[in-house]
């Protein structure tokens, strides 16, 4: 059996966390809204036409903040279609999915939406085919108490108190070619920043987000960040990364290793902002906003042969298989290693849409990925420590040598409790962890959570929900102030450990 060292010690700190990177995402896109969190006249649907077995899943996954409502969407979209009386709304095309959009739902209910799934909404601004003056009057009419047109507007539509949304995103993927409203980092950087300076104007509360790059494998990655941040370094709080990865190749070995790519990116982007902030002389940091993150590749396919025009297809519609719960536990741990400078993440996304939940008319059901996403985010609460592994490398085609361990640990203050989250990549054999325990010499075992499954593809059905989920472990033991965990091959483990 392989062997890997882990250390760690209470006083070499990361950073505390920001809950705020176990965040969501739900864009106008195929059956996200429609069907997925919304769908009158279903027997799951409570007095406004939520569905009640998705709000309870999401309740579980407990995600702090929700990024609406694109997207690819945001950027064509025109926020007043969806507000004020339903029979008034038009139907119109959204060009970035080739669907109709009825707007049947607009910000009012999806903020109506967000205070049941106790979460916070991240608004999207569209700046592709729109610009400051639309992003003012946005900002007036979610914010603004009382008194001016959109506020007054608001209070008409039903909505006397403001909704107070404190984190926007200043457009989305504003570097990719197929962005409707696509623009050069110059054009882009100097269009942030004044919409930057007059949002902050109308609510200096809020915390702003420009686009970074779409992937780092975009050609104008680098320089993108480094332009765009020039222009609006002293008036935005946070850059975007967003990345999907897939095995198109069917090659599980490189599959598995891509969170070295989110690992660089990040490292990358925070190098660019501090740049910048070096530069400028400025005392600021700029930190990170993750705010796309997943696998999406499954779907691909499918979505190429959709017919135009339709409402609410079934559009990518990512079924999860088990070895891509394995790459979302290791994007999880990389985020977490990062703690310091990501303070937002949002898997992408959450309902339907390459989504750890997914509907049917009959039912609600997790998909795979789910259960790294939930766990993570329940237990993976406090402080990172600096967490240095020694592990055993492998070598794949796309990034040489890796290790076949990520692993990452938290020290949750308030409920005393350290926790050890560790990836297994190894295909074959399962791998030994140890863990000097040091200061933590008196902490117990509580639960050693493993998911793992002899079959990378298995996946979660209506009819079979259950087929990939998390057991627990007896594989695990504290001697002589040591820690000696067994992780499986191909497993995601966490390892609880208290007083108790
Ligand atoms: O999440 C799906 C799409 O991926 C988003 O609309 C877009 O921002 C990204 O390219």
């Amino acid at each position: 059996m392989k062997h890997t060292k882990v250390i760690m010690d209470k006083d070499f700190q990361v950073s505390r966390i920001d809950r705020r990177i176990y965040g969501s995402f739900i864009e106008h896109l195929g059956r996200a809204v429609y069907q997925g969190i919304y769908q009158p006249g279903s027997p799951f649907a409570d007095e406004q036409g939520f569905r009640k077995d998705t709000l309870e899943l999401v309740k579980e996954l407990n995600v702090p903040v929700v990024r609406y409502p694109g997207g690819n969407f945001v950027s064509g979209y025109k926020w007043e279609d969806g507000v004020g009386p339903k029979e008034d709304r038009p139907k119109r095309i959204d060009l970035a999915w080739s669907v109709v959009e009825t707007n049947e739902v607009g910000l009012n209910e999806f903020s109506d939406w967000a205070k049941k799934a106790n979460t916070d909404v991240m608004m999207a601004i569209n700046l592709g085919t729109r610009g400051v003056a639309e992003a003012m009057e946005l900002l007036e009419y979610c914010n603004l108490d009382q008194g001016t047109h959109y506020s007054e507007l608001r209070k008409q539509h039903g909505y006397p108190e403001p909704h107070n949304i404190k984190l926007w995103c200043l457009g989305n993927e504003m570097d990719g070619p197929w962005q409707i409203g696509h623009k050069t980092a110059e054009e882009y950087g100097r269009l942030a920043n004044e919409t930057a300076k007059v949002l902050k104007g109308i609510d200096p509360t809020i915390e702003l987000v420009a686009c970074g790059s779409s992937n780092s494998g975009m050609a104008t990655f680098g320089q993108w960040e480094a332009t765009v941040l020039e222009h609006c370094y002293d008036s935005v709080d946070y850059i975007s990364l967003h990345t999907y990865y897939g095995d198109g190749d069917h090659d599980s070995e490189t599959f598995l290793a891509n969170n070295v790519d989110m690992d660089r990116f990040i490292t990358d982007v925070a190098n660019i902002c501090d740049y910048v902030k070096a530069k400028k002389h400025s005392k600021k940091t700029v930190n990170l906003s993750f705010d796309e993150w997943n696998v999406w590749y499954h779907s691909w396919d499918h979505d190429q042969k959709l017919e135009r025009w339709t409402q609410a297809p079934h559009q990518l519609e990512d079924v999860y298989d088990f070895q891509d719960a394995l790459l979302v536990g290791s994007m999880l741990i990389t985020l977490l290693r990062h703690a310091d400078r990501v303070k937002i993440a949002c898997l992408a996304q959450l309902v339907n849409v390459i989504a750890p939940i997914m509907t049917s008319d009959t039912a609600c059901w997790r998909q795979t990925t789910y259960y790294p996403f939930w766990l993570t985010g329940k237990y993976g609460q406090g402080i990172v420590l600096q967490t240095q592994v020694d592990s055993p490398k492998y070598k794949n085609k796309k990034f040489g040598e890796v290790d076949f361990v990520d692993c990452v640990t938290v020290y949750n203050d308030e409920a005393d409790e350290l926790v050890i989250f560790a990836v297994n990549k190894d295909l074959q054999e399962s791998n030994t962890i140890s863990l000097d325990l040091r200061q933590f010499a008196d902490y117990r075992i509580i639960e050693h959570v493993v998911l793992h499954d002899e079959d990378l593809y298995a996946v979660n059905t209506e009819k079979d929900p259950m087929r990939v989920a998390p057991t627990t472990s007896a594989d695990s033991k504290i001697e002589n102030g040591t820690l000696t965990a067994v992780l499986k091959h191909k497993s995601w483990n966490m390892i609880r450990l208290g007083k108790a």
